[in-house]
């Protein structure tokens, strides 16, 4: 009944808005039950089963699984690509989420080949790359070889950081077009900071970090709490010069997986800081985030919330997962009564379902199929995406701890 309900409420409401249309705010109420299921076990099975397949098939741990070809090839990277600490990652939640003791030893392997990584300083994506795995094996193991990488991680990463602008510089790359870019992808790199001053005790990693999130605040949002996707400074004296994008459909259209990355970079800030500025950012781009999707009958994103052929643009469940693992965290520090649980549950089951979870075998061995990386570069449309299962089993941890979940 309830499902016929959703499916007629969308059909009512139509497509999204075409691009660079007005949006206007919307309520974010979703109609979906608080005691919607989430399979767990049935996805950690899978999960099992897949990357024990893989690793049976490439167990050479200095490739890092990343994604799927055109033509349907296997993509693996060295660890100097953006996506390499994922995979370690999602060896790290498994070992968590499933108890069994060979996980933790098979998640070691593909950390430590990142090591060389601590000391590059041409990236801001030291969080994506060395937290994700070493920052995990850390939470698992307490290594203290693993505190020594997170540390020097963190040390590294502050030398990208301009105190003109506020902000740690993104990419090196297209210096003729962006002077001094900050995506909002950046923000979930601020988690290594945070870790490493809790870790050593040194304040400095967590103020530059907290003087990040509080430029980024500045310029990230429209008036309709949408995400612009890069924020162009000038590095010498800090002034905004543009705010356009790079991934999304348009400069000024809603590029899905950023508003994620806003409502979990806001959301891991405000865990951080305590800062209610930052809780009010998280919820502004929750809201923005759920009214889209609200009008999706499976909630999971198309790539961009203004692409041009809606309903029939790709999906991106990355964007969903990184969401929804955001939105648990959220309902947490929201005031009471909030809708981010219900909403996270009902991403999680959509992804829990055959339609895009994985058979056994299947999808190169990733856990989740219909992400999109970059469409405007024609590059990994529809396919599975190891950050996609990275979030996806993280959001699954948080869902499985959720009465007892504190994060630092
Ligand atoms: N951080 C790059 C991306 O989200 O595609």
């Amino acid at each position: 009944m309830m499902k016929q309900f959703l499916y007629i409420t969308a059909a009512l409401l139509g497509p999204a808005l075409g691009p660079l249309q007005a949006q206007k705010k919307q309520p974010a109420k979703l109609p979906v039950s608080k005691q919607l299921a989430v399979p767990v076990a049935t996805v950690v099975a899978r999960a099992e089963a897949q990357y024990a397949a893989y690793l049976r098939r490439y167990p050479d741990s200095t490739q890092h699984p990343r994604s799927t070809e055109n033509d349907g090839r296997l993509v693996r990277t060295t660890s100097r690509n953006w996506t390499s600490g994922f995979f370690a990652g999602n060896l790290w939640y498994l070992a968590r989420l499933s108890g069994q003791p060979q996980w933790p030893r098979r998640a070691a392997a593909f950390t430590e080949t990142l090591d060389a990584e601590k000391n590059v300083t041409t990236t801001h994506d030291l969080g994506f790359i060395l937290n994700n795995s070493y920052g995990q094996g850390y939470a698992v193991t307490k290594n203290p070889k693993y505190r020594a990488v997170l540390l020097q991680a963190a040390a590294t990463l502050a030398k990208r950081f301009n105190p003109k602008v506020g902000a740690i510089r993104s990419w090196d790359h297209h210096a003729e077009v962006w002077s001094y870019p900050v995506i909002v992808d950046n923000l979930l790199n601020l988690e290594l900071l945070f870790a490493a001053s809790r870790l050593s005790g040194d304040t400095a990693y967590a103020h530059i970090a907290k003087t990040h999130a509080a430029t980024d605040l500045k310029y990230r949002f429209r008036p309709d709490f949408s995400t612009y996707h890069v924020l162009n400074f000038d590095p010498a004296t800090g002034k905004l010069l543009t705010a356009v994008t790079h991934q999304g459909f348009a400069d000024n259209s809603c590029w899905a997986r950023g508003q994620a990355w806003a409502i979990y970079g806001y959301t891991m800030v405000y865990r951080e800081t305590k800062d209610p500025k930052f809780l009010a950012a998280a919820q502004h781009a929750a809201d923005y985030f759920l009214a889209q999707t609200a009008k999706i009958p499976d909630r999971i994103p198309y790539w961009d919330f203004n692409a041009p052929d809606i309903p029939k643009a790709p999906r991106d469940a990355s964007a969903a997962a990184a969401a929804a693992s955001g939105l648990l965290e959220l309902s947490k520090y929201a005031p009471p009564k909030n809708n981010y649980y219900a909403a996270a549950t009902a991403i999680l089951a959509s992804l829990s379902a055959p339609q895009y979870l994985a058979a056994a075998g299947t999808n190169n061995f990733f856990l989740l199929k219909h992400s999109t990386g970059n469409k405007p570069a024609n590059s990994e449309i529809d396919v599975p995406l190891v950050y996609a299962d990275y979030y996806f089993l993280e959001a699954l941890w948080r869902y499985q701890n959720y009465a007892q979940l504190t994060l630092n």
